[in-house]
């Protein structure tokens, strides 16, 4: 259908970095040109071209990270170009997580792309309760299959918009305070003796948000939240002063997640009970 597919992604601590590389794989298997541009260094300008525009990132309490938002606005805009957006969630799609591309879709239409295709992807949730290995083991399995489904209905031109509840659009769009408070809370990480200037914070921060100043991260004013810092950090040396219980306590690696033994028959009802985990339930089951 299209030769050249640009995949744009945000990604904090690597779930969507794993998805959007995933997408790129399979886009390439079936003969597309692709390229693969994080938000913060993403061109603005796409040109008229058939050719799709892919937009992955995380949720972000139930709304795309701003600097998502930011890019949108500051995009050309076009003529129908064609776009496609992935959410990637730690609950799946379920309330109030449904209303997480509206806003990011509407901006995009306002830019003249059409948006033809939007999607729900899980993988393990970073914040105040992790998946726990199995059940992330089994998400980051379930990936590959899931992104090969979702080029093959993009390759054949299906179209799959939704529809999400009124209320949960009111949450995302309240969730705007958040990322009012992103900024906060960026401000509030103290970098403690543990610190030994490493500067992988600054140079994996998607944000751009940590420079390094004679050894010392400096946080700025452009924190989405994202919790790669804190997670990413080697020594532990980075400690937020507030939402601190919404950081894991056993910290959020995927490189030690993948090296986990993959459960063999494992009784995904059970390791999704309760209602918190029905989105992800129904990602893997489909039931
Ligand atoms: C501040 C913050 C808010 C989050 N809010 C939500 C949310 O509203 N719904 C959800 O399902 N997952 C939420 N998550 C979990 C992430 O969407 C999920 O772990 C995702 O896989 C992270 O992607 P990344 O590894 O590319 O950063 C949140 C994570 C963070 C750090």
């Amino acid at each position: 259908m299209e030769n050249n597919v640009d995949i744009v992604y945000f990604s904090g601590t690597g779930g969507t970095e794993r998805a959007a590389k995933c997408f790129k794989t399979s886009f390439e298997k079936v003969g597309r040109e692709v390229t693969l541009s994080k938000v913060k260094d993403a061109p603005i300008s796409f040109g008229e071209e058939d050719g799709l525009i892919l937009l992955l990132y995380p949720v972000l309490a139930a709304n795309a990270p701003r600097l998502v938002h930011d890019w949108i606005e500051r995009l050309e805009s076009v003529k129908g170009k064609r776009a496609a957006v992935i959410s990637v969630s730690g609950g799946g799609e379920m309330s109030p997580n449904t209303a997480c591309r509206a806003a990011v879709i509407r901006k995009l239409e306002r830019k003249g792309f059409v948006v033809t295709y939007e999607e729900m992807l899980v993988m393990p949730a970073n914040f105040i309760k992790f998946s726990g290995v199995p059940l992330s083991r089994l998400l980051l399995e379930a990936l590959p299959k899931k992104v090969e489904a979702a080029v093959s209905r993009l390759e054949s031109g299906f179209v799959t918009r939704s529809r999400p509840l009124p209320v949960d659009r009111l949450i995302s769009a309240a969730a705007k305070l958040e990322q009012l408070g992103a900024v906060s809370f960026g401000k509030s990480i103290a970098v403690t003796d543990a610190c030994i200037s490493c500067g992988r914070c600054a140079e994996n921060c998607p944000s751009g948000n940590i420079t390094m100043l004679e050894g010392n991260p400096i946080f700025g004013s452009s924190c989405n939240l994202c919790m790669g810092c804190i997670y990413g950090c080697p020594t532990g040396a980075l400690k937020p002063q507030m939402m601190k219980s919404a950081v894991l306590k056993e910290g959020f690696n995927l490189e030690a997640i993948e090296k986990a033994e993959l459960p063999q028959n494992a009784d995904i009802n059970a390791l999704t009970r309760g209602y918190s985990w029905k989105g992800v339930r129904k990602y893997l089951t489909g039931d």
